[in-house]
């Protein structure tokens, strides 16, 4: 046991600095279960999961982590492991079962009594407006690809802010908004399950409008509030150094990497790299320009894993593809992704080059391997060792003058992964999903000393 705590001597909290915030990271349709309780209106996740066919083994999160009724022993867990910060979402459906309109009193006491837990244990509550889980009669009138979610979105923001704002000091407007509309809108394999680039294109445009509008309007109702947002991102490397692989995966950067946050800070989006965002423009009205940009206090960077691109002829947009880690004889995860720790150091220096980011958490990172629950302990030494050299990648950067001040683990217990159910653990903390019983694997108590040292 003492072996599998020991720090490797230079990996120490204090060499990240007092002020970088350590925490761990969840989403609420992940963990919270609850799906119909207390007057929560349907979000789109819980339509999609309920539908056969589109998660593994048909599994849904109406139940998850159950987190919506042992928040507050989940919380003293957390307290007991050292854990500082919480990065949690709000379910828009739980607070605005419509969408806008009438406010579900339980569903705010169910956020009240979670801040409130936090604070009594002395964990600083951190949230994310939007992470996936749009209200369903909301899509129903076209989601993300109608331009009225403008005044819904601002409608929930301006709700949130106002009740929570007195306890909340550090917001994420969205959590990967590449994901949720590359997913659910063009690829179809997430909620709302919608495919093609006619329901991508407006879906981006009206989410990164979203994206700018909502951190303007938490920054303006809470003007010491810390606001940022978080962006997926990967390391992307042509598959051989000739010209067609280079350009392509310069597409691919461009999609995956630059979309939402150029944009933002007022750089446009990268139509030079792909022609058809210029198709982007349709959708603009005037003073998009404008509405685009916001001057974000933090980004927040969520890195699992490196990409390497192909040209290929046959794909509509970008005429590149991935060639997936299986094929390439590395070492992979239960996700199908290349461990690749460099990757992180890569993407901090990516978004830390850019004039106006100015401050960058590490808001989500960890991974899901195969983890055997055995006499009461998970040995998951692979994921300590993930963690830890993801750590050093992110001392690099940081030593080499990147401003990143914080390093949340995704994720505290194990969870609803969206389309692959509940068969990644990406947990420090396993779950017996038939009891909901919580043991704290060997990562966690690694991560509980690392907080003390
Ligand atoms: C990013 C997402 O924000 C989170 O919801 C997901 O579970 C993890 N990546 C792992 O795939």
């Amino acid at each position: 046991m003492s072996e599998i705590i020991k720090q490797p001597e230079k990996l120490t909290r204090e060499f990240f600095g007092h002020n970088f915030e350590w925490g761990v990271a969840s989403a609420a349709y992940q963990i919270e279960g609850a799906y119909q309780e207390d007057g929560k209106g349907t979000s789109i996740w819980d339509k999609f999961s309920n539908k056969k066919g589109t998660i593994y083994q048909n599994q849904n999160g109406n139940i998850a982590c159950d987190f919506y009724h042992r928040a507050s022993e989940d919380i003293g867990l957390m307290q007991s492991m050292n854990i500082p910060n919480f990065r949690f979402s709000l379910a828009w459906s739980r607070i605005l079962p419509n969408g806008v309109g009438r406010i579900n009193s339980k569903g705010v006491d169910f956020y009240d009594r979670l801040i409130d837990n936090c604070l009594e244990a002395g964990i600083v509550p951190w949230t994310t407006l939007y992470h996936w889980d749009l209200p369903q009669v909301l899509e129903d009138k076209g989601g993300w690809t109608n331009r009225d979610i403008l005044p819904w979105f601002q409608e929930y923001t301006e709700i949130c802010a106002k009740q929570f704002g007195d306890r909340i000091k550090h917001w994420m407007v969205l959590n990967e908004p590449m994901v949720f509309a590359g997913a659910g809108y063009f690829l179809g394999v997430h909620a709302p399950g919608r495919k093609g680039i006619k329901q991508f294109l407006p879906a981006v445009h009206h989410t990164a409008l979203c994206q700018a509008e909502g951190g303007r309007l938490l920054k303006s109702l809470l003007p010491d509030a810390e606001v940022g947002t978080t962006f997926s991102c990967s390391y992307i490397e042509p598959f051989r150094s000739n010209e067609r692989d280079e350009k392509a995966a310069a597409k691919i950067d461009a999609l995956l990497n630059r979309l939402f946050i150029e944009p933002a800070l007022g750089l446009g989006y990268p139509t030079k790299e792909i022609k058809t965002l210029e198709r982007l423009e349709k959708y603009y009205r005037e003073g998009d320009e404008d509405r685009l940009i916001f001057d974000f206090d933090f980004i927040g960077v969520q890195n699992y894993t490196r990409e390497l691109v192909k040209h290929a002829y046959f794909v509509p947009f970008v005429n590149a593809r991935l060639i997936k880690a299986a094929k390439r004889n590395v070492k992979t995860t239960l996700m199908g992704w290349e461990v690749y720790p460099e990757s992180i150091y890569h993407m901090l220096k990516k978004f830390g080059s850019y004039e106006g980011v100015k401050k960058i958490y590490i808001t989500e990172s960890g991974v899901a391997f195969e983890d055997i629950l055995k006499d009461g302990s998970v040995k998951d030494h692979d994921r300590r060792r993930y963690l830890q050299d993801h750590l050093e990648q992110i001392a690099k950067a940081q030593k080499e003058g990147i401003n990143v001040q914080g390093f949340f683990i995704w994720t505290f217990t194990d969870n609803f992964e969206w389309a692959e159910g509940y068969y990644p653990r990406f947990g420090i903390v396993h779950i017996d999903f038939e009891t909901q019983k919580r043991t704290i694997k060997d990562s966690g108590i690694w991560y509980k000393e690392f907080l003390v040292n």
